[in-house]
C-alpha cells in the first residue's frame, strides 16, 4: 500500500508544479488537474490489482469495481485535498484503505510534498514513516484545544448548521482549522497535531484510513450522535478519550 501511495504520489508532485505554472493562464489548470487525479488512481487501481488480485475496489473516481474477493475492498482516495492542488496549496493526499469483512485493517495516508507516510494496521499501532509511532494528544482541556473542522463549500448541504457548530467551538477552543485535506486532518489527530476533527458529509476514501490511524493511536472516532464511527456514516468526530465527548457535547449543543 505504501508503495503504491508512493507511486501516485510522484505522478501528482510532479503535476503539482505544472499547476503552480497553469495559475497564472486565463484557462487555469481545471482539466489538468480531473487528469492528474485520474491518472493518480489509475496507478494506485493497477498496482493494487497487482499485489492482490481479485480484491474489490472503491475509488472515489471510478466508483466499486467488483472482484472475485467480495470480504476485501481497497477504499482509495488518489488526490484528497482537491481544492487545495488546484490552488497550488501544498497540502493534499492520496488516501488507501484495506477492508477486510467490513472492518478497516490498514490505512496509508501520504503527503506527496512532505512525504509524510502515515501509516496503520488493526492491532499494530499507528506510524509515521518507518519508526515514529503515534499517539493522539494527550490535551485533556477544551481550553488548550485546537480543532480542524471542513467548512461546506459552494453545491453542498448544511451552510447553517456548520456555523451554528463553529459558533458552539470557537468560543471554547484555543483554536479552529480548516485545512483543506479530510484525510490529513485525521492523520494529524493521530499525529497529536490537531486534538480532534469533526466534519459532515464525507465519503469513505476521505475516512477510511483515517479511522484506523486514529483508533491505533488510541483516539476514538464516532459520528456527531456519538455512534461508533463507520465509513458510510454522515458525520464524524475523531479525538482523544477525554476531549471527544466534551467537543461532541457541545456540538450537539448546536442542535
Ligand atoms: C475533500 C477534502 C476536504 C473536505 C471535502 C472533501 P477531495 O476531498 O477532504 O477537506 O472538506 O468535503 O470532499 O474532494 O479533495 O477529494
Ligand atoms: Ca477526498
Ligand atoms: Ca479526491
Amino acid at each position: 500500500m505504501i508503495d503504491a501511495a508512493r507511486k501516485a504520489a510522484k505522478g501528482l508532485a510532479r503535476d503539482f508544479g505544472e499547476v503552480t505554472e497553469l495559475q497564472v493562464s486565463k484557462k487555469g489548470p481545471g482539466d489538468f488537474v480531473t487528469a492528474a487525479d485520474l491518472k493518480a488512481e489509475e496507478v494506485l487501481f493497477e498496482l493494487l490489482n497487482k499485489a492482490r488480485p481479485g480484491y474489490s475496489f472503491l475509488g472515489e473516481e471510478r466508483g466499486l469495481v467488483e472482484g472475485t474477493d467480495k470480504s476485501h475492498r481497497w477504499i482509495v482516495d488518489p488526490l484528497d485535498g482537491t481544492t487545495n492542488f488546484l490552488h497550488a496549496i501544498p497540502h493534499f493526499a492520496v488516501n488507501i484503505a484495506l477492508e477486510r469483512e467490513g472492518v478497516i485493517v490498514a490505512g496509508v495516508t501520504y503527503n506527496p510534498i512532505t512525504h509524510d507516510t502515515f501509516w496503520a494496521e488493526k492491532g499494530k499501532g499507528a506510524f509515521l514513516g518507518n519508526e515514529k509511532r503515534l499517539r493522539v494528544a494527550a490535551r485533556t482541556r477544551l481550553e488548550e484545544a485546537v480543532l480542524a473542522t471542513g467548512v461546506p463549500f459552494i453545491g453542498r448541504p448544511g451552510h447553517g448548521q456548520f456555523l451554528k457548530e463553529l459558533h458552539q467551538i470557537s468560543q471554547r477552543v484555543a483554536g479552529v482549522r480548516r485545512f483543506g485535506a479530510a484525510a490529513l486532518d485525521l492523520a494529524w489527530v493521530a499525529a497529536g497535531r490537531f486534538d480532534g476533527f469533526w466534519e459532515r458529509d464525507l465519503k469513505p476514501w476521505d475516512t477510511a484510513a483515517g479511522l484506523l490511524l486514529v483508533t491505533e493511536a488510541g483516539g476514538k472516532v464516532s459520528d456527531l450522535k456519538g455512534e461508533d464511527y463507520s465509513v458510510e456514516a454522515d458525520s464524524i468526530l475523531a479525538g482523544n478519550l477525554e476531549l471527544h465527548p466534551l467537543v461532541l457535547e457541545k456540538l450537539r449543543a448546536a442542535g
